[in-house]
């Protein structure tokens, strides 16, 4: 026999509202997850440097970006550390986990194993630039707000980004076919349920749209 809910209080009513806050600040660029921990400064400020580095630009959420990059830089690196773009976040550092998917040209490639300096003269997308103009979420990210689709949300970014990128080339997809696209996203957490409904709630209201 199904067990009776709870009823909500004000307390838990709290809860939620608080964690739906956390998610939106996650989903519109990583901004609570990220740990300042991980920004290695230099004495004067500035991102730490090892020599070798050239100046290049990068097309990063629609805007040339700056920034000067080694030779053997990862994606990754380059836009955490560098250009402080911190919503993709560094799980396993070895195209393993998914968690620094981003999309170039519409594609999801895990950042962590791009060289920086192959994505000059192409088109780099992350979590920060999903939204927008005016501040409006992606709906696969408003569906993970809806949904409230994760647990510590670590891993969110990397599966928005290899939702979308999914979607753009499979925009009616299955569950077991969105499954599928996902497969190259872990979650730590093993929340793989409630995510799959957020994202299949986010292709819905695609279509829509
Ligand atoms: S950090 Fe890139 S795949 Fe895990
Ligand atoms: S929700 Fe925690 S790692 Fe996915």
């Amino acid at each position: 026999m199904p067990e009776m809910e709870e009823p909500k209080t004000s307390e838990s009513q709290a809860q939620q509202i608080t964690r739906r806050r956390f998610i939106l600040g996650v989903i519109a660029g990583g901004a609570v997850v990220s740990a300042a921990s991980y920004k290695i400064l230099a004495p004067g400020g500035r991102g730490r440097t090892w020599g070798g580095e050239r100046l290049i630009t990068l097309n990063v959420n629609g805007k040339p970006r700056r920034v000067e990059a080694m030779k053997q830089e990862t994606l990754a690196w380059t836009l955490r550390y560098k250009l402080g773009l911190t919503g993709t976040k560094l799980g396993c550092d070895r195209a393993e986990c998914g968690s620094c998917t981003v999309l170039i040209d519409d594609v999801p490639y895990y950042s962590c194993s791009v060289l920086t300096n192959t994505v000059r003269g192409r088109k780099v997308v992350t979590i920060e630039g999903l939204a927008a103009d005016d501040g409006k979420l992606h709906p696969v990210q408003q569906a993970v707000v809806d949904e409230q689709g994760f647990q510590c949300a670590f891993c969110m970014p990397g599966f928005v980004m290899s939702a979308v990128g999914y979607l753009k080339k499979n925009p009616n997809p299955t569950r077991e076919e969105m499954a599928q696209g996902l497969s190259g996203n872990l979650c730590r957490c093993q929340d793989y349920t409630k995510i799959l409904d957020a994202m299949m709630r986010g292709a819905e209201t695609m279509r829509r749209a």
